[in-house]
Parts: structure tokens; C-alpha cells; sequence
């Protein structure tokens, strides 16, 4: 396949395939970006942990295909530049007009109705890339927005990704309802021409005469300067991305836990970051530990001042995590517990009983049992697992 073949509809080659219309940059973007929107929308549906850096691989990769998509436009072949088939709305919607007469003609490249989609999905696409780079770094504080989002605009740029993310699959369905009703009105195998690259009608008298396309100039692609382009781009991208995720993160508690708080509190049960309940239940904690859950747990007055101190100067109130926000009311039925908390049930409602009553957890209490990261605060996603049952 060559990418530079410009031949118009109406030059359809000697063997009568039809004119070569998409070249094989675009072909290649188009199939691409199927595949990427699937996976990308399938592994944010369904949310699970286990698909969290999935998901965040394919948004990445988006971000690299909008990108190459954005340069082809001005350095690939005829049809594929913006300058062919961008059109202003109301020539869209005199196209759509003419469509429902039955007066529209036929394009080579892509119809007003197409361009306007195109338009449409890669905006879209620019808006999910960025919204969930600022989820990213807001909620999960990571990546190059985390110094920059608080947890407040994570959760706006959340309700953003998802409107967003449910406008491209309404898009795409259009999309495809579009290309078929388009396939049917031409006689063009559209899905096969974004395949092959090329556009023949099996229809009678659908000819060249019949098409107005406005790009009357051939151009040819510019695989060069656009591979070019794109490397700068994606290196200065790339740069910025790395400098900016190495910047301080506010709002996450970095520093290990105390050998105080470890040596005092570690004897029965996991330790918990104090960023995980507000300063009014570690009070409360410290205050009754001679009648600790039935257990006596009393300190040495000196040691329970100092440990009291340490929970209220890290307790939620003073984090920006996911767990410090989620985990800042106290329970109303079960004040001194963590695992009886609103923000606590709700975000383990899809783990069923037996997970936490299983050997290998030993109870709900021992977060470090499936997070990997609890004793930081952190929960990212992907280091939660719930460990196999062990043998007695
Ligand atoms: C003598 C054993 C013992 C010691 C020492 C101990 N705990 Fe506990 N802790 C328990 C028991 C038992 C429970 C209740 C477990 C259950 O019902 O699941 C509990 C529960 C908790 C909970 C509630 C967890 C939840 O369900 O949300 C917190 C918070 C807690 N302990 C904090 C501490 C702190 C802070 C210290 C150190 C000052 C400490 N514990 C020391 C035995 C102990
Ligand atoms: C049996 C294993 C298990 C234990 C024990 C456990 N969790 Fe979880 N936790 C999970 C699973 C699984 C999820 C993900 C649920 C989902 O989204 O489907 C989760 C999710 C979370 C999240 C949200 C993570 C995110 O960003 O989506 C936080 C925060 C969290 N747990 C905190 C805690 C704390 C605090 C404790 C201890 C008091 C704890 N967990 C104990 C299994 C566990």
C-alpha cells in the first residue's frame, strides 16, 4: 500500500477498483482509534481496579493518535487534510438539507455531514484526554496534573469525562448509522473504502459528473515532514508530561509511620495511615483504649499525648487523597470504626463478605492485607489484591 496514491474518484485506476480516496496514514488512524475507543470505553464502564492501567494506557495512546491525526491533517494526502473537507455548519446543514431531498452529491472525501463528525470526535477526544489527565492527578494524584488538581477538580473533571465519554459513544453510533445510510445513498462500500482506500459505486450513473468536491488541488502526503512534526510534538509533550509528574504532590502524606504509632498499634491488627479518619475519631480512639473493641490497649499517659498528636497533625483534615476525602465523616452507628463509615461502604460494595473474612485478610480493619499501599494512604487501584485463601 503507498500513502501518496491521489488518484481522484473519477480517475479510478485501469482495473476499475475505484479511485484510491484514504490513504494508508488515515486508514491506519481510523482502525486504530476503533480499537483504542473500545478498549478505552470497555475498561472505563466496567471500572475494575485490575483495568485501571489498562485504561490509562489507552488514554495515553489516544492522546498520541489525536495528535497524529491533528498533523496528518495538514501533511497528508488530499483527503485526508482538513482543508478538503472542513466546512462551515451551515453547509452542513444545507448538505443535511439536500440529503433529505435527495439532492445531495456525491463526495470523493468526506461529506459536510462526515467532516462535522470528525470534528465532533476528535474535540471529544482532546476533552476525555485532558478531563482524565485532571481526574488523574486530582483524585489519584498522579501524573503531570497532580501537583496542579485537588481532589475538588478531580471529581468535576470526573463528571466531565463520563458526560463527555457518553457523548462519544452517542457520536460513534451516529457515525456508524451515518456511514451506512451514506453507503446505501451512494452505493459505496464505505467501510470497505476506509479498508482498501478506496471509493467505487456499484450504483449506475454514479459518476464523477456527480461529485462536488471542493478540494479541487491534489496534494500529496508528506509522510516525512509529518513523521517529523509529530516526533517534536510527542519529544516536547513527552518532556513536559515527565517534568511535571517528578513535581511535588501536595495534599499526600509521604512521610512512614512513626515507630511510636507502628510499635503501639501494629500488635493486633494492620496500622492505618492517620490520613484515613478525621482528627474527632482518632481522638476518640486514643481516648478509650482501655476499652479498645473489648480489648485493653491503654498507653502510658506520655506515649498516648504524643500518639494523639501525631493522628490530629495527620488526620484527614489535612489530605487530599481519594481516602482522606472519602473517609472524612465519622460513622454515625460506629464512631471509633473506619470500616462502618458512608465513604467506607460505598467504595467496597462490590467485595463480598467472605474477601474480608478469608484467613489471608483477617477482617475488614486489615486494609494492608488487599492494598498494598494502605500504610501510605495512597490506594491507588492497581495495587489492590485480594489475597488467595490460605490453607489452615
Ligand atoms: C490489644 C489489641 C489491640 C491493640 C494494641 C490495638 N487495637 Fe485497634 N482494634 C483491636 C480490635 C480487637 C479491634 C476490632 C476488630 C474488629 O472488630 O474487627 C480494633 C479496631 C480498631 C479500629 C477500627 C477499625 C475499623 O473497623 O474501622 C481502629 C481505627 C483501631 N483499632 C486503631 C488502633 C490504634 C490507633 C491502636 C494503637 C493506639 C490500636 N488500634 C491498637 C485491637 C487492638
Ligand atoms: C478484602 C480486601 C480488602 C480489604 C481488607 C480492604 N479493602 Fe479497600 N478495596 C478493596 C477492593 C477490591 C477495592 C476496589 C473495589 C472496586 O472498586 O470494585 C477497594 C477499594 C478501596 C478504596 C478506593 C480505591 C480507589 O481509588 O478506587 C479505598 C480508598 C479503600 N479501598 C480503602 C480501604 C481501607 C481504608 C481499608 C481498611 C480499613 C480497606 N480498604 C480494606 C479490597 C479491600
Amino acid at each position: 500500500m503507498d500513502m501518496t496514491d491521489n488518484a481522484t474518484w473519477a480517475g479510478a485506476d485501469e482495473r476499475g477498483r475505484g479511485a484510491k480516496v484514504w490513504d494508508l496514514g488515515i486508514r491506519l488512524f481510523h482502525w486504530s482509534l476503533v480499537l483504542l475507543v473500545s478498549v478505552a470505553v470497555v475498561s472505563g464502564l466496567l471500572g475494575w481496579p485490575s483495568l485501571f492501567d489498562v485504561h490509562l494506557i489507552v488514554g495515553t495512546a489516544i492522546a498520541v493518535l489525536v495528535v497524529y491525526r491533528l498533523v496528518w491533517g495538514f501533511t497528508g494526502s488530499t483527503y485526508a487534510r482538513f482543508a478538503s473537507f472542513i466546512s462551515s455548519p451551515l453547509a452542513t446543514l444545507r448538505h443535511l438539507r439536500e440529503v433529505v431531498s435527495g439532492t445531495a452529491p456525491t463526495h470523493t472525501g468526506h461529506n459536510p455531514a462526515g467532516a462535522a463528525m470528525i470534528v465532533g470526535l476528535l474535540l471529544a477526544l482532546v476533552v476525555l484526554v485532558v478531563s482524565g489527565a485532571v481526574v488523574l492527578g486530582g483524585i489519584f494524584k498522579e501524573g503531570p496534573l497532580a501537583s496542579f488538581a485537588g481532589y475538588a477538580t478531580g471529581r468535576a473533571a470526573k463528571e466531565m469525562h463520563e458526560l463527555v465519554s457518553y457523548a462519544v459513544i452517542g457520536l460513534v453510533a451516529l457515525h456508524v448509522l451515518g456511514t451506512l445510510f451514506e453507503s446505501r445513498r451512494t452505493g459505496v462500500d464505505l467501510v470497505r473504502s476506509m479498508i482498501h482506500g478506496r471509493k467505487s459505486s456499484h450504483k449506475a450513473g454514479q459518476n464523477a459528473s456527480q461529485h462536488d468536491d471542493t478540494s479541487s488541488v491534489e496534494r500529496g502526503a508528506r509522510p516525512l515532514l509529518a513523521t517529523g512534526l509529530i516526533a517534536v510534538i510527542l519529544v516536547s509533550l513527552g518532556a513536559l508530561v515527565v517534568h511535571a509528574s517528578r513535581l511535588p504532590v501536595p495534599g499526600v502524606r509521604n512521610a512512614p509511620l512513626p515507630d511510636l504509632y507502628v510499635s503501639e498499634c501494629k500488635a493486633c491488627h494492620a496500622v492505618h495511615s492517620p490520613s484515613i479518619a478525621p482528627a474527632a475519631t482518632w481522638h476518640a480512639i486514643i481516648a478509650g483504649l482501655d476499652d479498645h473493641f473489648g480489648e485493653n490497649a491503654s498507653l502510658d499517659p506520655a506515649v498516648a499525648a504524643e500518639l494523639a498528636r501525631y493522628l490530629r497533625q495527620n488526620s484527614a483534615e489535612h489530605w487530599d487523597t481519594k481516602a482522606a476525602n472519602r473517609f472524612t465523616a465519622a460513622s454515625e452507628i460506629a464512631p471509633l470504626r473506619i470500616t462502618a463509615t458512608e465513604g467506607w461502604r460505598r467504595l467496597h460494595r462490590t467485595v463480598s463478605d467472605s474477601d474480608f473474612t478469608r484467613r489471608s485478610v483477617g477482617g475488614r480493619l486489615n486494609c494492608t492485607a488487599c492494598h498494598s499501599d494502605a500504610e501510605q494512604g495512597r490506594f491507588a487501584p492497581r495495587n489492590i489484591n485480594i489475597p488467595e485463601e490460605t490453607t489452615p
